[in-house]
């Protein structure tokens, strides 16, 4: 029986943060055996930011240690460069004529953005979906595993292929989205409302996946909590929420447990305990990760053997749609 398809992928615009590992990659990994898995550093959309040639070339190649330091078989899965696929952005301006302004001024992803990018309210940033939607499309994907930040972009991806498939005959699988239990939305460990990010000007807001032990448990020991003072699960307690959730991923537990194991502790141990889960967890990430980057030909072996598999695949779906819109093969 064939495997079922999943895409998904991360884009290089800054270090990646442990929500990016919590949200994603860790269960790209839990997937791997099971799907024929395509992971992508998506470069083109990392465009819709200002990015310095110069970091945005060594954040692509981090990306790609990090998906390989977490667990990411290459054998299993293909792992490749966006922008190594010419297919994804020929795909998205076809799909671009069959997206409205309406669904895409609606996206919250773009309102957000847009206030906080003010000054470059690119029209990248708008059509953004668009060439998200291609990714998972080109690719026949059957599942979409990514943080709830992404929910929307998957359904208008949806919308998109039903819109197509309606138009021009059945063409795309309709792909449904994956978001873990617990972990889908870690927050700031400064402002615990707002989600984790990768462009937060607060550094000790984020945990990078990269950050040395003391530093991870500085930034624990310094995160907003509440004065309430008591370890449960409480919509008042947003910040002891999150922190909860990151020690029940890191340590494999259910919230609830806990939450019964540390009811009865201050926040000082709590904290301590969650900063000592988080480090466990990262340091054979890392270790293998700095191994890799001195490793620059193999990473490359890498990425040039995804691209190549990716492509074909890319390409078959292309040439339909091309052939269906009316366009003459050369
Ligand atoms: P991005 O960093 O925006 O390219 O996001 C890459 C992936 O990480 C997406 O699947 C996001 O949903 C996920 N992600 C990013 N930040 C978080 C977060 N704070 N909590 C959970 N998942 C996240
Ligand atoms: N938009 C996603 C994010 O910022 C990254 C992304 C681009 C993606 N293309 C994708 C995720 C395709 C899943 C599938 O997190």
């Amino acid at each position: 029986m064939e495997k079922k398809v999943i895409f998904s992928g991360i884009q290089p615009s800054g270090k990646l943060t442990l929500g990016n590992y919590i949200g994603a990659v860790a269960n790209w990994v839990k997937l791997q055996d099971e799907y024929d898995c395509y992971y992508c550093v998506v470069d083109l959309h990392a465009m819709t930011q200002y990015q310095v040639p110069k970091d945005l070339r060594r954040q692509t190649l981090e990306a790609m240690a990090v998906y390989l330091a977490c667990g990411l078989d290459p054998e299993k899965n293909t792992l490749f460069i966006q922008s190594h696929v010419p297919a994804h952005a020929e795909a998205a301006w076809l799909m671009s004529t069959m997206t409205y302004f309406g669904e895409l001024s609606r996206m919250t992803q773009f309102k957000d953005k847009s206030s906080r990018q003010s000054e470059n309210i690119n029209a990248g940033l708008f059509t953004y979906p668009v060439l998200m939607a291609c990714d998972i499309l080109l690719y026949q994907a059957d599942l979409v595993p990514v943080g709830s930040d992404q929910k929307q972009h998957v359904e208008i991806t949806r919308d998109i292929a039903e819109r197509f498939n309606n138009r021009y005959s059945e063409t795309f699988k309709i792909p449904e989205v994956y978001i873990p239990k617990v972990g889908a939305r870690i927050m700031s460990l400064q402002e615990p409302t707002k989600k984790m990010s990768k462009s937060d000007e607060n550094e000790n807001a984020i945990i990078y996946l990269l950050d040395p032990p003391e530093v991870i448990k500085k930034k624990f020991k310094r995160a907003v909590t509440d004065s309430i003072g008591k370890v449960q699960l409480s919509d008042d307690q947003p910040g002891i929420k999150n922190l909860i959730s990151i020690y029940s991923v890191c340590r494999n537990m259910t919230p609830e447990e806990v939450v019964e194991k540390y009811k009865n502790e201050g926040y000082g141990v709590f904290k301590d305990a969650v900063a000592d889960a988080v480090i466990e967890v990262l340091k054979p990430v890392q270790d293998r990760f700095h191994e890799l980057m001195n490793n620059k030909a193999y990473l490359e072996e890498v990425y040039k053997a995804g691209a190549e598999k990716a492509e074909r695949t890319a390409r078959k779906t292309l040439r339909k749609m091309y052939k269906k819109v009316g366009f003459i093969p050369r």
